[in-house]
């Protein structure tokens, strides 16, 4: 019998940030519906539904991130797994956003993931299995148009990653990161409101990926699940795809 059969996350205590909206509430409740003690940091928290609990903060600041943190390990008990998810989009080429706008962005995809991480950390190095998932993006890998800033976020989350797993390895703290491709969520639907074409947006979202469609939340909730469970134990500084092929596959094109 398998050494992971049952309930993977029984026991286990998680903190996802960006946990009210999208791949992180998906995340979150797969982590409590596998049997996790879940906690969620996010702007606003009210709409936060039972099991999960919700601790407010704002990523760009370091005060109301490490009160938040503490809050939550307090009333999780401990802390085993953090889901760095919360973030932010820009559109553009280098030409196009400002330098508040390239400030604003890394303060918090990069800064904020930071923060985030070095008020956990002490309670993460307290942990028998203690695993950080960072939601990267296929954009630090693949060169995608208009998408100049959030893709150098992107890529420093990347190699944060990288970094990360090989100063906590020792530790006992395994850290890894989910690369998707576009995925349905509220942040794509704003972007598909905001668009001149909605459908023809979306029809060109749906090419770009190899399998034809935009990726679920919670096909990327499994693999954060996967990265985050005692079950990938020898697994650490790697970044999983989650985009349909789109970072790795050439295709030739579809005959009509
Ligand atoms: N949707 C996609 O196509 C896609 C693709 C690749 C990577 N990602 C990444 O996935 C993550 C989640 O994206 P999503 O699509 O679920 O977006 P979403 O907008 O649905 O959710 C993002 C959450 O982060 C929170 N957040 C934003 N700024 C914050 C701050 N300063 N402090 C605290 N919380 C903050 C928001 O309130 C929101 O609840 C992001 O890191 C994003 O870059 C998304």
């Amino acid at each position: 019998m398998s050494e992971f059969r049952g309930i993977e996350f029984e026991g286990l205590r998680a903190l996802v940030t960006g946990g009210a909206s999208g791949i992180g509430l998906a995340t979150a409740r797969l982590l409590a519906e596998r049997g996790a003690e879940v906690a969620v940091l996010d702007l606003a928290v009210d709409a936060v539904e039972k099991p999960l609990r919700g601790f407010p903060a704002d990523l760009r600041d370091d005060a109301s991130v490490r009160a938040a943190v503490e809050a939550a390990v307090a009333a999780l008990g401990g802390l085993d797994i953090l889901v760095n998810n919360a973030g932010v989009g820009a559109a553009g080429t280098v030409e196009d956003n400002d330098d508040p706008q390239w400030h604003q962005v890394f303060d918090v995809n990069v800064v904020g993931l930071v923060r985030v991480t070095r008020a956990a950390l002490p309670h993460l190095r307290r942990s028998a299995h203690a695993a950080v998932v960072n939601t990267c993006s296929a954009a630090a890998v693949v060169g995608l148009p208009q998408r100049a800033l959030y893709s150098a976020s992107k890529g420093a989350v990347l190699s944060l990653t990288l970094a990360m797993a090989a100063d906590h390895v020792r530790e006992g703290i395994r850290v890894n990161c989910v690369n998707p491709g576009t995925v349905d969520t509220p942040w794509v639907g704003r972007l598909l409101d905001a668009a001149d074409d909605p459908a023809a947006e979306r029809a060109a979202l749906n090419a770009r990926q190899p399998h034809g469609r935009l990726v679920s939340a919670d096909e990327v909730a499994a693999a954060i699940a996967y990265l985050a469970s005692p079950a990938s134990g020898s697994t650490t500084g790697t970044a999983l795809a989650v985009d349909g092929g789109m970072a790795r596959l050439r295709l030739r094109p579809a005959q009509g």
